[in-house]
């Protein structure tokens, strides 16, 4: 395939809304902090439907990109999205992340946008995703900073709650786990990486064009499904309401958006740190 073959993911065909519009700011940091280079071997860890996973295929022309997820309907996915892009040096698997058998001292770099907060145990996480890179190879990675900095977390969560302040706590997996710096710098260097910088990101998130989309998209959000369902459905109803009118009051000829609140963090595998060189196939 010709460089040139490869449509950017701009022409792709991205619903309006959606979760690569939400993030269109995020991964354009972070793809400019990955400088990806033509022979690089990138592995996009929790690549969910796989935009990052198929901007890095195309960077590392001459290289390769490979995304694993949890997820099994988002593998699927991202392998009919890499199809439609005729992307062939791209691969994906259905894997958890924290204990997959990647191969060992392959990938020049791994990338994450916000898949990395997710794992039971964060310091054998990264230790297993640092073997799979060389050494002196490196992490880089976007993750949210804390809910009360994101105003997205803030609003949703009080609008749908209402003046029951009790309401606004929810269970599940916590999209903020890695928000503390000194926590994260701690993970990561037990697990053996060093250099580890964060930067600040102050960018926004874009939930669609008008307030309907925005409305179709943030109701599909684990929070608002969960607040939602232990409200009565009168009260369900004025929370629908109360949430459209905090959409519209944040629709701007830009679309409807948010402020949020992002750390870009990055790290290199130690040179010194010694493992074993078990599994080495490609992926
Ligand atoms: C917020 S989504 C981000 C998806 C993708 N990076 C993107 O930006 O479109 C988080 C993703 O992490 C995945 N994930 C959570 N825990 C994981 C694990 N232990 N191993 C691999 N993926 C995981 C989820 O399935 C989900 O697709």
């Amino acid at each position: 395939m010709k460089a040139d073959d490869r449509r950017s993911e701009s022409e792709d065909t991205l619903a309006p809304g959606g979760y690569d519009a939400e993030l269109r700011d995020h991964t354009r940091v972070l793809l400019r902090a990955c400088d990806i280079q033509p022979d690089d071997h990138v592995v996009d860890i929790g690549c969910g439907a796989g935009q990052t996973t198929r901007e890095a295929a195309r960077a590392a022309r001459t290289g390769s990109a490979y995304g694993v997820d949890i997820s099994a309907p988002a593998i699927a996915r991202a392998r009919d999205l890499a199809r439609v892009a005729s992307l062939e040096n791209l691969t994906f698997d259905h894997a958890d992340a924290q204990v997959h058998r990647f191969p060992q001292g392959y990938f020049d770099l791994a990338i994450s946008r916000f898949g990395t907060m997710f794992f039971d145990d964060p310091i054998a996480a990264f230790a297993n995703i640092g073997r799979a890179l060389r050494p002196a190879g490196r992490l880089v990675m976007v993750v949210w900073q804390s809910g009360e900095r994101n105003e997205w977390d803030v609003a949703i969560r009080r609008v749908l709650a209402g003046s029951d302040r009790a309401l606004t706590a929810t269970t599940g997996p916590d999209p903020f786990a890695l928000a503390d710096p000194s926590t994260v710098r701690r993970v990561l260097d037990a697990a053996g990486f060093v250099d580890i910088t964060f930067a600040d990101v102050d960018e926004p998130v874009h939930y669609g064009p008008d307030v309907d989309t925005a409305l179709d998209w943030v109701r599909g959000f684990s929070c608002t499904g969960e607040i939602s369902r232990r409200l009565d459905p009168d009260a369900a109803a004025r929370a629908t309401q109360r949430l459209r009118r905090e959409l519209s009051a944040h629709l701007t000829d830009d679309g409807v958006r948010f402020d949020s609140r992002a750390w870009l963090v990055t790290a290199r595998r130690d040179g010194d740190h010694r493992e074993s060189t078990g599994h080495a196939d490609r992926p």
